[in-house]
């Protein structure tokens, strides 16, 4: 696939609260391209969920545009919005979210039923995105068996099993020591790479940029500016 991933203008949105209401994400311009690794770093508070939950579809935008994969969710009845996530794109969330009373590999079967595989199909991809974050040992064990990094790369054959264009993880390494992390990193670019997908990543930890293409800062709701990984220091190249 050519040009953008994602493409975001002017996008914006705000939550209810006790105070009024919070505005999370105010006129956030972002563009990733197809088959690159775009990593989106700022402070705590700053909208970086908010701003990949609206790119991965899980919630509504207030204003502006958002085209995925050259789609606008927003215009799709829900049902198709649904499937076109379903189909298209993964997510890691910043929790988890693995459901404990099933196994490794009923979990990473998950996105395959929902497309509809037969239950033969999704047990044999699920085992082999298992295989391919180094799992395939722990394929019938439940997340309470499995250590943080363990479960976490788990959420990763999840939501990588059904081959989406589009990979988008909120802090998928923030559990993780120094050494896993970049493990679960390494594992993370070289499967977008081998699957032809575009990556989206979260994240507050400065060890892992030199896996990114180009890092996009964001500060009060806005994207500040965007540039390549400068090595050690966290800051970027325009
Ligand atoms: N469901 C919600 N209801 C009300 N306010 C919310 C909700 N979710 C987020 N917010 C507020 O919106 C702002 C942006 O939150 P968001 O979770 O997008 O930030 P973040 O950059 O991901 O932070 P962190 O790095 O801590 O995960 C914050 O002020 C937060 O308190
Ligand atoms: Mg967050």
């Amino acid at each position: 696939m050519t040009g953008a991933a994602v493409l975001c203008r002017g996008v914006g949105k705000s939550y209810p609260s006790a105070a009024g209401r919070v505005q999370a994400v105010s006129g956030a311009d972002l563009e990733v391209r197809a088959g690159e690794v775009m990593f989106l770093v700022g402070p705590s508070g700053c909208g970086k969920t908010t701003l990949i939950s609206i790119i991965a579809g899980v919630l509504r935008r207030d204003t502006g545009e958002c085209r995925i994969l050259g789609t606008d969710l927003d215009t799709l009845a829900p049902a198709a919005a649904s499937a076109f996530r379903r189909r298209h794109i993964g997510f890691v969330f910043q929790a988890f979210n693995l459901i404990p009373t099933l196994t490794a590999q009923e979990n990473v079967a998950v996105p395959m039923l929902l497309n509809g595989a037969a239950r033969s199909a999704a047990r044999r991809a699920a085992l082999e995105a298992l295989e391919a974050v180094e799992l395939g040992a722990h394929a019938a064990k439940r997340p309470s068996q499995l250590s943080g990094g363990q479960q976490q790369r788990v959420a990763l054959a999840r939501a990588i099993v059904h081959g989406p264009a589009l990979v988008v993880c909120d802090e998928p390494t923030s559990a993780l020591d120094h050494h896993t992390g970049m493990e679960v990193m390494r594992l993370l670019r070289r499967l977008a790479h081998e699957r032809d997908s575009t990556l989206l990543v979260v994240t507050h930890d400065h060890r892992i940029y030199e896996f990114a293409d180009r890092i996009a800062e964001m500060d009060d709701g806005r994207i500040l500016r965007v540039g390549a990984p400068r090595p050690n220091d966290g800051s970027t190249v325009p």
